[in-house]
């Protein structure tokens, strides 16, 4: 018996010492000391032992368990020391390495030039209106001298909702709007989506135009000129000029068409102008009389001026782009350049 217990002592020892890990650890308390472990058994072979030998290997049992059981703490201890080591070990991070960074977003080329319009016409003291983008036909046109069936409804190509709605076609509709409410003095600009079915390099579906309207008393085309000058010298640059030359709206009278000398070469003439030094930015006028009194203001004593443009032109120039959908197509390859 004793032997046999000496023999399961030191293989119960052994093993515990060659434990690496704490499973196997656990594995060898079951093996020894479990229900139907080994030591355990020695304790139910009491039951045969004579009488009077009992106090003596029950001793013996008792300091068999002893040992393991010590055994077992100690190395428990130890490898769950190991254990522990190794986790905080794999777990470690570098505080030192640089942070992965998170990528800044950047403001549309559209939205940079229409804050700079804006920040432009609002020294001069106009103020920004917005209005619809699904509009009605008598703001987009009859309002504006374009009665229903009138041919100059063809020269805009209109997205019809109904028969009275439609996809705003310019942000002259927001004039109308605002010279139905509003008593003079105005002085508004109007920054918009507006939308035709046109398509090309210089042409989207979806386009952003820059309305802008003056009313009071003796407004002139030389208003009109200076307004122009100082916004074309601020958005392109100082030594810009700018020329008006006789065209046709139906809402001012009279009309011209306004063109700047060439961003790119500066009036020398270069790809982007033709050779001529001058590019057409956009269309303005004396506000037509009967405007003015459609909407409620009296024409003998008041005039106005205004005019519009595409906000996409004024950043194609700007920027040298040479095709407008490369505004819509969300590309970060483009977008990233109008830092
Ligand atoms: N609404 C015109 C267009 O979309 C642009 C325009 C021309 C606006 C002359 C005006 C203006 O206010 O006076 O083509």
């Amino acid at each position: 018996m004793k032997e046999k217990m000496d023999k399961i002592k030191n293989e119960a020892l052994a093993l515990i010492d060659s434990a690496t890990n704490t499973a196997e650890l656990n594995d060898v308390r079951v093996k020894y000391l479990g229900k139907s472990g080994e030591i355990s058994a020695l304790m139910r072979d009491m039951a045969g032992v004579p009488k009077e030998e009992r106090p003596m290997v029950g001793k013996l049992v008792n300091e068999v368990r002893f040992a393991v059981e010590e055994a077992l703490s100690k190395k428990t201890e130890l490898l769950a020391q190991a254990e522990k080591v190794a986790r905080l070990k794999a777990e470690e991070i570098d505080v030192t390495l640089p942070a992965i960074g998170n990528e800044m977003g950047t403001l549309h080329p559209l939205t940079i030039v229409k804050n700079e319009l804006i920040d432009i016409f609002a020294g001069m003291g106009f103020s920004v209106v917005e209005g619809p983008e699904i509009e009605s036909d008598l703001y987009n046109f009859q309002l504006l001298n374009v009665p229903k069936d009138h041919p100059a409804r063809d020269m805009q190509d209109t997205f019809y909702i109904n028969d009275n709605m439609v996809l705003r076609t310019q942000t002259s509709a927001v004039q109308a709007r605002v010279m139905t409410t509003e008593k003079p003095p105005i002085r508004i600009v109007c920054p918009g989506k507006v939308y035709r079915s046109d398509d090309d390099a210089s042409h989207s579906p979806i386009f952003n135009q820059f309305e802008g309207l003056a009313v009071d008393k003796h407004i002139t085309m030389g208003d009109l000129k200076g307004c122009l000058e100082t916004f074309a010298q601020k958005i392109f640059s100082k030594d810009t000029k700018v020329r008006l030359r006789p065209s046709y709206f139906p809402f001012t009278e009279p009309s011209v068409e306004v063109d700047v000398t060439c961003a790119m070469c500066h009036g020398k003439g270069c790809r982007i102008c033709k050779g001529t030094g001058w590019v057409e930015i956009l269309g303005a006028g004396i506000v037509n009389p009967v405007v003015l009194d459609m909407c409620g203001i009296d024409s003998k004593e008041y005039s106005g001026f205004a005019f519009g443009f595409g906000i996409d032109r004024i950043a194609m120039i700007k920027y040298g782009i040479p095709n407008i959908k490369m505004l819509y197509e969300n590309d970060e390859r483009f977008l990233k350049q109008f830092n």
